[in-house]
């Protein structure tokens, strides 16, 4: 589904990302661990085009690295910043149908309206009301939401969990695992090791704009040198 090869990036001199290689099946979730600073939401940006990358960034197959942005979304990759833009003057049921594509009518993707309400009872309860008075985590919700409204096959998700209560973290996970269900790929940026090994199907961990360890969950667990190194504080 995507497949990062070489990847590089810069913000003016500093060169951030280092040649990063990275891939996600279709329906898999994978993970991108490492501290803060090492190039985790960089990579995403790279990939959705925000941040000029060099290097190869292909998409079923197809090279995307050099599109802009809303060109990369419109091939069916869904971002989620990690700050939570949602339109705050501007009510849960309007911001959920920004999310649509141009021309794509409510439904006709692999989520609806109803979908979204049906599984968070926060939005639906607040569906008609501004969504500056929703809380963190159900900004956090409504963010993801909007997201899969444009029916993505890719997600990247940066951060969902931070700031949210242990109730609403599991909410996440569990719209996680619905995402991987309906066969659509993510790529998660999580600092909360447990839910990442919880959930992933494969973890990568970053260190100084590279991949430093790619595994399985289990294989992380038992690296103990790794985790010290790499994602220990
Ligand atoms: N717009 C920017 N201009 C200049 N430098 C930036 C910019 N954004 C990020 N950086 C720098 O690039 C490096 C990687 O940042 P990035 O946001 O990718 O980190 P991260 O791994 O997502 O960590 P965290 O989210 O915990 O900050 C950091 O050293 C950061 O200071
Ligand atoms: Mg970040």
């Amino acid at each position: 589904m995507l497949d990062v090869t070489d990847l590089h990036a810069y913000y003016g001199k500093s060169h951030i990302l280092q040649g990063v290689n990275l891939n996600i099946k279709e329906g898999e979730i994978v993970a991108l661990l490492g501290r803060n600073g090492v190039g985790r939401s960089t990579t995403c940006k790279a990939v959705m085009g925000e941040v000029p990358p060099k290097g190869s960034v292909k998409f079923k197959g197809q090279e995307i690295a050099g599109l802009k942005a809303f060109e990369v979304a419109n091939l069916g990759i869904g971002y989620v910043p990690e700050n939570r833009d949602i339109f705050p003057g501007l009510t849960t049921r309007q911001n959920l149908i920004l999310g649509l594509k141009p021309g794509q009518k409510d439904g006709a993707g692999r989520w609806s309206m109803q979908n979204m309400f049906d599984m968070f009872s926060n939005l639906k309860e607040r569906a008609d009301v501004e969504a500056s008075v929703l809380s963190g985590g159900e900004q956090q919700m409504l963010t993801m939401c909007r997201t899969l409204m444009g029916d993505p096959d890719l997600i990247m998700i940066d951060e969902p969990t931070e700031g949210l209560s242990p109730q609403m973290t599991q909410k996440v996970a569990e719209l996680l695992q619905e995402i991987a269900k309906r066969g659509i790929s993510t790529l998660l940026v999580e600092q909360k090791l447990a839910i990442a090994l919880d959930i992933a199907h494969r973890v990568y961990v970053m260190g100084h704009g590279q991949v430093v360890f790619e595994g399985t969950p289990q294989e992380l667990r038992e690296r103990d040198d790794v985790r010290k190194e790499w994602l220990e504080v």
